[in-house]
């Protein structure tokens, strides 16, 4: 279980204070999916690298369950070093922390897992957009994390290669069954994955949705068009709030 509680983060410039998270609750049970959907700079990047350990916050708690726990992280862009071999990429982590066969191991059956096996020894630029995605997925799920962060990790792929790659994310999830936290601006992309939705407005979390329909989820079946409503519905009344603000405060 990790929990956060009240938890923000203010990054301090110069000139100013950037209050990136405000008054952030999440309660995440093993084996979890849930989705923070929200516009760009609402916060979504700061709550994943908040969760990661990457930041430290600047209030509240994040409270883990005892023990270390395998993080996993995949970043929007695939982030290969274009002068290792796909193979090499994905086990790098490993690297010294365990024997050279065991690594050679754990990266093979992932790629087969991935779909990747053939291009275990392609460099990073002879892979097409969705292949790199899977690189970059097969990256995190070789240490075997119990909690996979991925932050808008399909957003720039073509949609048909996004579609499968959503699937696919879903099977994996359902076969090693990590903790997922799943960062996207895709209001669709949202209800097709995450079991738990939090919508984001300017660093707070503005309205959750619980989703309890059924996997494999179908884009055109009514009960996921009407969530993709109603959360539609919650972006804009966010929006409408944020137009009306600097008026009031001038008058
Ligand atoms: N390292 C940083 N220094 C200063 N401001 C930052 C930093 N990282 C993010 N921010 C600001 O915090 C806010 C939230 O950013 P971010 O978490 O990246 O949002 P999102 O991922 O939803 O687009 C934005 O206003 C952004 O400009
Ligand atoms: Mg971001």
């Amino acid at each position: 279980m990790l929990e956060c509680r009240g938890v923000s983060k203010t990054y301090r410039l110069k000139d100013r204070a950037v209050a990136a998270l405000r008054e952030f609750d999440l309660a995440l049970p093993p084996g979890s999916f849930t989705v923070l959907v929200g516009p760009s700079g609402c916060g979504k990047t700061t709550a994943l690298r908040l969760l990661a350990g990457l930041e430290t916050p600047t209030g509240g708690t994040i409270a883990r369950s005892a023990g270390d726990t395998r993080v996993g992280y995949v970043f929007q862009e695939p982030r290969l070093m274009p002068w290792l071999s796909v193979a090499r990429n994905v086990g790098f982590a490993l690297e010294g922390r365990m024997a050279k066969p065991e690594i050679a191991k754990r990266v093979a059956d992932i790629l087969d897992v991935i779909g990747l096996h053939d291009f275990a020894q392609a460099r990073p630029d002879q892979l097409s957009g969705g292949m790199a995605s899977r690189a970059g997925l097969a990256r995190a799920l070789v240490t075997k994390p119990e909690l996979l962060l991925l932050d808008e990790p399909f957003a720039a792929l073509d949609a048909m290669t996004r579609r499968r790659l959503q699937s696919e994310l879903v099977t994996l999830w359902q076969c090693f069954r990590p903790t997922i936290v799943f960062v996207t601006h895709d209001i669709e992309e949202a209800v097709l994955l995450g079991d738990e939705i939090f919508l984001m407005e300017n660093g707070l979390i503005a309205e959750r949705f619980a989703n309890p329909i059924l996997r494999p989820r179908d884009p055109t079946d009514p009960e996921i068009v009407r969530l993709r409503r109603a959360i539609i519905a919650g972006f804009e009344a966010g929006e409408a709030r944020k137009t009306r603000t600097p008026k009031e405060s001038t008058q």
